[in-house]
């Protein structure tokens, strides 16, 4: 195996955007690790989100990934900055790890005043949304909405169920009675592309409801620009590994979330 970009979500949410990444940079070479054993990851501690996140990342180091995309809010709010910090400069100076926040918090702040962030419990805990805005733009307003419950459904295939649409409907209301003049929503974890549509009927037709994928595959092609001792480290031959801590076979359910035949192998 070259060097590929390695892509860690706790399970099929980093395919939404791991698909912009492949339209927005074809030729690199990525490989795809989703923890769907042990997803969803929202509802745990700190303490698990870091270590799993870690082992998540570790994996993929071995494979030889010289960068790894956290495309995972959960992930990127409760273990980025200590990767970051504490275990990339000791063990691997010479490989990055980056996050799905920072790309978002960066386009909305350049786009909008008032802003609805809709994440995980441990994503809206951290408060990282907040923070980042904070350091961006302190004078915009953020309001956010734990959604418990959304992200197992997904990983359970039942995102078309109307007890999702019904709970979709419940966390956009609790938004719209913290502030009703948000203009722009944000979908902060990448498992919830997967029910954008009923999230876009549930949302009022003024406010814009907006996914990060093309945001961080944006982002990432302009770090790439800016970091070529990175960048000339990636293999470009289009390679495209699959790889899933679940025993049962996820092939199925992956392809229609990434929207063509996917092969996953058990890590
Ligand atoms: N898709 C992830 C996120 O962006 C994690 C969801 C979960 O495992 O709870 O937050």
């Amino acid at each position: 195996m070259g060097h590929m970009l390695g892509i860690f979500d706790s399970g099929f949410g980093g395919l939404t955007v791991l698909k912009p990444i492949h339209e927005r940079l074809p030729e690199i070479s990525t490989v795809y690790l989703g923890d769907n054993a042990r997803a969803p990851y929202g509802i745990r501690t700190q303490e698990e989100i870091f270590q799993f996140t870690l082992e998540g990342v570790r994996f993929l180091f071995e494979k030889g990934c010289p960068l790894v995309i956290l495309a995972c809010n959960t992930a990127s709010s409760q273990a980025l900055r200590r990767i970051q910090q504490e275990v990339l400069p000791g063990e691997f100076p010479d490989r990055r790890v980056l996050g799905v926040i920072r790309p978002a918090v960066e386009y909305l702040a350049a786009n909008s005043r008032r802003v609805g962030i809709l994440a995980t419990p441990a994503t809206v805990t951290s408060e990282a949304y907040v923070h980042e805005f904070q350091k961006l733009n302190p004078e915009i307003v953020v309001s956010q909405v734990a959604c418990p419950g959304l992200t197992d459904m997904i990983e359970k295939g039942q995102q078309d169920t109307a007890e999702c649409h019904h709970l979709v409907t419940q966390f956009v209301q609790e938004l719209l009675t913290q502030d009703p003049m948000i203009e722009q929503v944000l979908l902060a974890c990448t498992h919830y592309p997967l029910v954008f549509l009923p999230f876009r009927k549930a949302v009022p037709g003024f406010m814009n409801v907006l996914t990060q994928g093309d945001l961080v595959a944006k982002s990432l092609k302009d770090y790439l620009l800016r970091h070529p001792e990175i960048s000339h480290r990636l293999e470009k031959k289009s390679a495209r590994t699959y790889f899933t801590t679940q025993d049962e076979n996820i092939s199925n359910l992956a392809s229609m979330f990434y929207g063509s035949a996917i092969e996953f192998q058990k890590a």
